[in-house]
């Protein structure tokens, strides 16, 4: 019997004891970290006997200060308006958050449940405290330091903190695809991190990356990480002076914008290696130099600069094909010069200074005309200059009609004729073996240093006129005159 009361009373102790032990309970931290200025959230559940519970007062106390009352006439001044319950007691939540954190708000505090009648607890052996920190938390930052341009640059930035309600937030110094995570730590601690993804571009390079954390109440934290883009080059220049005289020395320099730095190669524009650096010497420069071109090398590529083609300046040249012809009647001078800058060109006919009536040019070629009464000169002189020098060439004029309106005006004219045909008629019989492996060119030219005065030499022949011709084909001095048998000289003949 006594045996039996014993195990009775000790199951009933045993009950009783496990019931209180399970019953006024709560789980709090025993310290939080709390940001001054900003907010925090004190985790806390509870647990009561199993009492029908309908009515519930949460309320938390520093000894016997309240600074949380759902009543907020009951909560200490310097907490109103701070404290807020925000857990659902029904569900046994007590969390509470205190606002705008100040440095007296240490604690330590504990939970108060009042439920119906008698069931009141006061969970003072569970107390929390607030450790505080002036400075947010060092932030956790990562990015890939070193992409190449068009790569996907993902960037990483978390803090932790202890206000879930308000937690930090993220800005971002590039724009991108963010994504925002929390998580929760322990006692009361979370974590709050930002994801940022991008498109990496060559203007990111060496741009530092920011992420800004603010956090509730205002306090902020930007770490920062700078970015280097490798890039293939781009803007592939060549700097030089366009403007060279022939036979100097042109200076060429390559740039670019590239990442790592270019080197450089030159290549003519046929495609010949011409030298490795970043600048290239073209010495003795001539009108036919190549066009060049640069290319820029880097390990994210090769890229051309475009072809550069040097203003080569020379003084003029006159083409020896330059000439004069006869067409219709109107004779006219085409004086034809290579130069650059184009050149100036003048005729002088006896002593005067004749501008050209027409100028044309195109690139390097300047052409000058005359049509003018060239009276009874036997050539013109073409002088051609630019800034450079000049240069002259004597044209012979094709016969002109004066000549022979004379020949025929004059009654004695017609004697002349007779008897230059009677010595003609001679003369080309004797010459006809000589003259005959003659070149018979329309017109052909001559340089002279005295542009005043006929040339001594080359005169030559010219099928339809009564110019003095040679009969032998030494161009020397033993010359007999006569006229040339043509059929232009027939018909002209058959008129007189
Ligand atoms: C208690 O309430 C807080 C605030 O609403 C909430 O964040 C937390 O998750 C709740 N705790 C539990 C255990 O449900
Ligand atoms: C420059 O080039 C010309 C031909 O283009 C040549 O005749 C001359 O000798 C060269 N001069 C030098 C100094 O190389
Ligand atoms: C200019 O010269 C080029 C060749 O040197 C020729 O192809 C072009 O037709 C010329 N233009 C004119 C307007 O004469
Ligand atoms: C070329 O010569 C003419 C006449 O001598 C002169 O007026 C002109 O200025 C010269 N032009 C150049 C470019 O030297
Ligand atoms: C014609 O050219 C020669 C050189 O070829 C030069 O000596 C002479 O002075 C020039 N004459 C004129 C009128 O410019």
């Amino acid at each position: 019997m006594d045996a039996l009361q014993r195990l009775v009373f000790f199951i009933c102790i045993c009950f009783k004891a496990t019931q209180t032990e399970s019953s006024w309970t709560a789980d709090v931290p025993s310290s939080v970290e709390g940001l001054l200025g900003s907010c925090v959230v004190i985790p806390c559940s509870y647990n009561y006997p199993d009492i029908a519970a309908h009515t519930f007062t949460g309320i938390w106390r520093i000894d016997d200060q309240v600074i949380y009352h759902p009543t907020e006439s009951n909560t200490m001044e310097k907490y109103k308006g701070r404290t807020k319950l925000l857990g659902d007691l029904s569900k046994k939540n007590c969390s509470l958050m205190i606002e705008n954190l100040q440095q007296s708000d240490g604690g330590p505090f504990f939970f108060r449940i009042e439920l119906e009648g008698p069931n009141k607890f006061s969970y003072s052996n569970n107390k929390v405290s607030i450790s505080m920190i002036g400075e947010p938390n060092p932030t956790d930052f990562f990015v890939q330091e070193e992409v190449k341009e068009g790569q996907t640059v993902s960037a990483f930035c978390s803090v932790s903190h202890s206000c879930p309600t308000y937690p930090p937030s993220f800005h971002w110094s590039h724009s991108g695809e963010q994504h925002f995570q929390t998580q929760n730590l322990q006692n009361g601690q979370w974590k709050a991190a930002s994801t940022l993804t991008f498109r990496s571009d060559r203007t990111d390079n060496n741009k530092p990356l920011r992420c800004r954390v603010t956090y509730h109440g205002g306090k902020q934290r930007e770490p920062s990480k700078t970015i280097k883009v490798k890039y293939a080059p781009v803007n592939v220049k060549v700097e030089y002076q366009p403007d060279v005289n022939e036979g100097e020395t042109a200076h060429l320099k390559c740039s670019s914008d590239a990442n790592p730095v270019s080197s450089y190669e030159w290549h003519s524009e046929t495609g010949v290696l011409l030298n490795k650096g970043q600048t290239y010497t073209m010495s003795n420069v001539s009108r036919h130099s190549e066009a060049v071109y640069c290319t820029a090398v880097n390990e994210e590529g090769r890229v051309k600069s475009s072809t550069v083609q040097l203003n080569v300046l020379y003084a003029p040249d006159i083409e020896t094909y330059s000439k004069c012809s006869s067409y219709n009647g109107i004779v006219k001078c085409d004086c034809i010069v290579q130069s650059r800058p184009p050149s100036t060109v003048h005729f002088v006919l006896g002593d005067r200074v004749l501008p050209s009536s027409k100028v044309e040019k195109n690139g390097s070629v300047t052409t000058g005309t005359l049509q003018t009464d060239f009276g009874s000169f036997k050539f013109v002189h073409c002088l051609a200059n630019n800034t450079l020098g000049n240069s002259n060439l004597t044209l012979f004029l094709p016969v002109n009609d004066n000549m022979q309106n004379i020949f025929i005006a004059s009654g004695a004219g017609v004697i002349v004729l007779i008897i230059l045909i009677a010595i003609g008629v001679g003369v080309v019989k004797k010459c006809r073996g000589q003259s005959d492996g003659t070149p018979k060119s329309d017109l052909s030219t001559t340089r002279s240093d005295r542009p005043a005065e006929p040339p001594r030499y080359a005169q030559t022949k010219r099928k339809e006129n009564y110019e003095d011709v040679h009969c032998n084909d030494s161009y020397g001095n033993d010359s007999v005159y006569g006229n040339t048998e043509t059929d232009w000289d027939e018909s002209v003949y058959a008129n007189v």
